[in-house]
């Protein structure tokens, strides 16, 4: 599986995020010196910045095993229990997720985080009884779009919580470099640069455009991933020169025209561009905010200056009372 083959294995591989990255070496480091499990960790950001690898590289840095679900695949209390019960002294159990777990779940998962002991009911009606399993001590990572998506006692349970944070072009052209190394491809500093501008600093999008812009050398070029092969390319798959896409222009368009610049609240914002709410905040809000482009007010979310220059709009007093 490729796509797994581009994750790195540790943590000296892994480019970005160094806040999270100096503190998690730090907490491994001494929890094994300690002989000791790794207290529960919860990371939170928005999609494809890497928190699946980073669960798998601490469980690997840690050198205990990973078993791996998410919130909406444990069904029922008793899915849940098999997980724990199943696990060895130390491992990593990480949930993905791990806000979309339901509430009855959720309980089974306190004095399991806390006491390494679940409470299972046996029997039905007035013969029902609560029998307590001891589990063996693990490490649970959790993931999340938002922490403020898990309730509070959940979140209290965490002993570390790191927020991972959009990519920088720099930490981006590294990491494409570093994965055109394992794909075998030949790529330009420049080609990278290109590649990594239009990545919404992301390292998801960044590899999927990579293998699409590799295709595009391959067959329409000399197979080397240079600058202008590399802009050839994204302008064909659409992906404008700073990683907008369709959606993100019908969503700027919309709170310029439609709403004159806003602010425009997010349930009227959903409902006009027809995208669910919680893909707004996760997916598209986080880059647009980065990029300066939008700024959430108490009122709803305003497009600035910028957006107006990107979309081609000229921005004066006219355009919005709101200024
Ligand atoms: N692939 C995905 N995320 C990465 C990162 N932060 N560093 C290196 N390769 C990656």
């Amino acid at each position: 599986d490729i796509e797994k083959s581009l994750r790195p294995k540790e943590l000296k591989d892994y480019i970005g995020q160094n806040k999270v990255k100096e503190k998690m070496s730090i907490f491994i480091k001494a929890a094994m010196e300690r002989s000791e499990t790794l207290d529960h960790v919860l990371l939170y950001g928005p999609p494809g910045l890497g928190k699946t690898t980073l669960a798998n590289i601490i469980a690997n840095e840690l050198g205990v095993n990973i078993r791996i679900t998410s919130g909406p695949a444990i069904e029922k209390p008793g899915d849940l229990a098999a997980i724990l019960t199943g696990l060895n002294k130390g491992d990593v159990l990480f949930i993905d997720e791990i806000h979309r777990l339901n509430r009855s779940i959720e309980e089974i998962l306190y004095p399991a985080m806390e006491d390494f002991v679940i409470d299972i009911i046996v029997g039905k009606g007035p013969g029902a009884r609560s029998i307590r399993l001891e589990l063996p001590p693990f490490t649970l990572i959790g993931a999340t779009t938002r922490a403020g998506l898990l309730t509070s006692p959940l979140r209290d349970r965490f002993g570390v919580i790191s927020r991972l944070e959009i990519y920088d072009t720099s930490q981006l052209s590294k990491i494409i470099t570093r994965s055109a190394t394992i794909l075998d491809v030949d790529i330009a500093w420049d080609g990278a640069e290109e590649l990594a501008k239009r990545s919404r600093g992301t390292p998801r999008i960044a590899n999927r455009l990579l293998k699409r812009v590799r295709d595009f050398a391959q067959i329409k070029g000399n197979g080397i991933i240079d600058k202008k092969t590399a802009k050839d390319a994204l302008e064909l798959l659409e992906v404008d020169e700073i990683g907008l896409d369709e959606i993100d222009r019908k969503m700027l368009e919309s709170i310029i025209i439609k709403f004159s610049g806003g602010p425009v609240g997010l349930d009227t914002l959903s409902a006009t561009i027809d995208e669910e709410k919680s893909t707004i905040e996760d997916v598209y809000e986080p880059y647009l905010l980065q990029l300066g482009f939008i700024q959430r007010t108490p009122r709803g979310r305003i497009a600035t200056k910028r957006a107006y220059e990107h979309m081609g709009y000229s921005f004066d007093s006219e355009n919005i009372s709101f200024f």
